[in-house]
Formats: C-alpha cells, sequence, structure tokens
C-alpha cells in the first residue's frame, strides 16, 4: 500500500475511533436526561463509528499495511440542549465526510484505485448519516423549546430505532 494512503487511512481509523467514543458520550448524557430514544440512537451511532474503525483497520491490515490503534481523547459530557447535542452530531459528521473525501482525493491523485474504490462505502454511510442528521436538526427547530414536543421528538426516535434494529 501507498504509505501517504496507509497514513491517511489510520487517521481515518482515528476519526471514527474518536466519533463512536464521542456518540457514546453522547448516549449517556441523553441516558442520564431520560431521553432514553435519544440514547438509543447514539448507542447504535456509536456502535456503527466502531464498525467503521474496525473495517478500516482490517481493510489496512490485508492490504499489508500496518493498522494502528488510536488512543482515545476523553468525550465531551455536557450538552446544554437538545440542539446542540444533534448539532455536534451532524458537525463531527461533516468533519468526517471532508476527511473522506481528502482520502479519495489522494487515491486518485497517487492512483491507488482499490483504496478508492473501497473508500465509496465511506462516502455512502457518510451521505445518509448526514442527512439524518440534518433531518432530525430540522424537526429540533421547529419543536423549538416545547417541552411536550421534546418527549415526543424522543419516543419518535425511540420508534425509529426499534424499526431499525428489526432490519
Ligand atoms: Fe463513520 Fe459517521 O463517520
Amino acid at each position: 500500500m501507498i504509505t501517504q494512503i496507509e497514513t491517511l487511512l489510520n487517521e481515518q481509523v482515528s476519526y471514527e475511533s474518536r466519533a463512536s467514543a464521542q456518540y457514546l458520550a453522547m448516549a449517556n448524557w441523553a441516558d442520564i436526561k431520560g431521553y432514553n430514544g435519544i440514547a438509543e440512537f447514539f448507542y447504535a451511532q456509536s456502535e456503527e463509528e466502531r464498525v467503521h474503525m474496525v473495517k478500516l483497520i482490517k481493510f489496512i491490515n490485508e492490504r499489508n499495511g500496518k493498522a494502528v490503534i488510536p488512543a482515545t481523547e476523553k468525550p465531551r459530557e455536557e450538552y446544554t440542549s437538545l440542539m446542540e447535542l444533534f448539532e455536534t452530531f451532524l458537525t463531527n459528521e461533516e468533519f468526517v465526510t471532508e476527511k473522506i473525501n481528502h482520502v479519495i482525493f489522494k487515491c486518485l491523485e497517487l492512483k491507488d484505485y482499490n483504496v478508492h474504490n473501497f473508500m465509496q462505502w465511506y462516502v455512502a454511510e457518510q451521505l445518509e448519516e448526514e442527512a439524518i442528521a440534518r433531518n432530525l436538526l430540522d424537526k429540533l427547530r421547529i419543536i423549538g423549546d416545547d417541552k411536550s414536543g421534546h418527549y415526543l421528538f424522543d419516543r419518535d426516535i425511540m420508534e425509529y430505532q426499534g424499526r431499525k434494529s428489526e432490519g
């Protein structure tokens, strides 16, 4: 594997790992606040990011590279509102998308079409995750500070998460 690409993929491992830890902390925050649906949503997101990370690790090693397991920095634990929680989610996903786009740009530049092909799965995942984050933020903007709206929002997410885990 081209060294420069291997370095970028290992950086991507650390971003996925960081996202996984961050979403776990967000799930924890929601759980403590009593937003059970939102907690389930972020517990699941955290798992997904871990899957993204492990998929990259395996790929690097299969391609005769050497995956590096990153140190985990302590994730942010406190949020002032649901809006802030979901804004952070979107910002984080946008950051990851930017990094994935950079890997793809470099793959084309260095003509590594195998990695380019592999990364397409991540592009699709990012599109989906950003769309979910934007959709939820739109709903929160409509709800505003309405407490019963927050209750229904949480319940809707719980139902969505239940349907998703049933497949
Ligand atoms: Fe795997 Fe949503 O970043």
